[in-house]
């Protein structure tokens, strides 16, 4: 028998098995456990018919190119399309030369770790944040640091706290990452005045911003305060990535990172390496998808749909958890993020229980804070069950947390 582990790298024996995808595997196909685990959409808004005609036409007429190998930065109908969308709905006015597409946001995140980061060197998250990030970041060798959100997003002045503590240190810090809108998990959406204090910040102590937006489009309050930071970044410190995932299709892996052209550049390079490309037929079919106005459709029929998803969890849950469970209500994105503040709670080691005995699934929250606290936090997500389903699902878990 052979003794893997020796060639195992450091790094990899030094990663875990992300929570959610164990869990997800384990309770697959189980019709009698109601999971609020996933984070994914509901397949029903796919546009199933609309990306069968595009897939269709773009192998016919474009084969030629679309099954090719393409350029690494992205084809240049996709990059100009995006340009137009970024300015459309996002305010964001950057040229296709400014634009790198990637195999998803989580390709983005990889890239830019490679390329900004050091081993030893400090990244500034959100606490909690988006799992997937805090480990490309960590697999990349940075130490991180975390900074609680509250119901209007990061909260600006720890952050500065934080960073005036780091003394020499702050040298270190390479960029903060946050995801301002709909945040994955909190649910929670940064206001204007602390966007204006993050980019001051960010200045004041020459720090770079990554701006991790695949939610933004997805707003359920109509005026809500969801300008991207990158639209008010008048010093070229904000690195803006997004996703068709929650828009479109997250099978079909195409994302895109704008910020100026020499990140840009250096991110291309690095990518060479990683994939040489992201799927050049899936970014024929993103651009004609969002010329022919596919994505569009789908937003204007995903925001009624969540919302009501969200509106009915947000209901269930005021009738259901006990008045110690403090509860974002987000404005956008696919989550609600709860924190039960009784004594010796831990929704990590309670889940196999409310897997077994109570039939519903959750993400501990744990795992989702960068410096280890938030044992008695959950990420409760509201974009794939039904309503039936929540209705059922959050009654049990108020159960689970009284019986607790
Ligand atoms: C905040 C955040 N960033 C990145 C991603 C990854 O997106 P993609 O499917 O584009 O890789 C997700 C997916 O859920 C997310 O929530």
């Amino acid at each position: 028998m052979i003794d893997y582990s020796r060639f195992i790298s450091h790094v990899a024996k030094s990663i875990k098995a992300s929570e959610i995808r164990e869990l997800l595997a384990l309770i697959r196909g189980r019709k009698d456990i109601i999971s609020f685990a996933g984070g994914i959409p509901d397949p029903v808004l796919f546009p199933r018919k609309e990306l069968a005609k595009i897939a269709g036409v773009v192998i016919e007429k474009y084969g030629d190119n679309a099954l090719q190998y393409s350029e690494t930065k992205g084809i240049i109908e996709v990059r100009e399309t995006l340009s137009d969308f970024l300015a459309r709905k996002r305010e964001i006015h950057v040229d296709a030369e400014d634009i790198i597409v990637t195999s998803g946001s989580q390709s983005g995140l990889d890239i830019v770790s490679r390329t900004l980061i050091d081993p030893g060197d400090i990244v500034v998250t959100e606490s909690p944040s988006y799992l997937a990030a805090l480990g490309a970041f960590k697999m990349n060798g940075a130490r991180l640091i975390g900074v609680k959100v509250d119901e209007h997003g990061m909260r600006t002045d720890l952050l500065e706290d934080r960073l005036k503590q780091l003394g020499d240190d702050v040298r270190r810090v390479k960029f903060i990452y946050v995801i301002p809108v709909g945040q994955n998990p909190a649910g929670t959406t940064m206001d204007k005045d602390r966007k204006k204090h993050l980019l001051e910040i960010a200045s004041r102590y020459d720090l770079l911003v990554v701006e991790d937006d695949p939610y933004s489009y997805i707003i359920y309050e109509e005026g809500a305060e969801v300008a991207s930071l990158k639209s008010m970044d008048k010093e070229g410190r904000v690195i803006y990535m997004s996703t068709v995932s929650k828009i479109l299709a997250p099978g079909l892996r195409i994302g895109w990172i704008a910020a100026e052209k020499e990140l840009i550049r250096r991110f291309e390079i690095v990518k060479q390496y990683v994939d040489l490309h992201s799927p050049t037929l899936n970014q024929f079919i993103v651009a004609e998808a969002i010329k022919t106005g596919v994505i569009d459709d789908v937003v204007s029929r995903a925001v009624p749909y969540y919302k009501a998803k969200r509106d009915t969890m947000l209901k269930a849950i005021q009738e259901n958890f006990p008045e110690y469970v403090w509860y974002t209500k987000p404005i956008g994105g696919l989550f609600v993020f709860a924190y039960v503040h009784k004594p010796g709670f831990d929704a990590g080691a309670l889940l196999e229980k409310a897997v077994k005995q109570y039939k519903v699934a959750y993400v501990p929250g744990g795992s989702f804070h960068p410096e280890g606290d938030g044992v008695n936090s959950m990420r409760i997500n509201f974009s794939y069950p039904s309503h039936e389903q929540i209705r059922e699902g959050i009654a049990r878990l108020g159960r689970m947390i009284r019986e607790a």
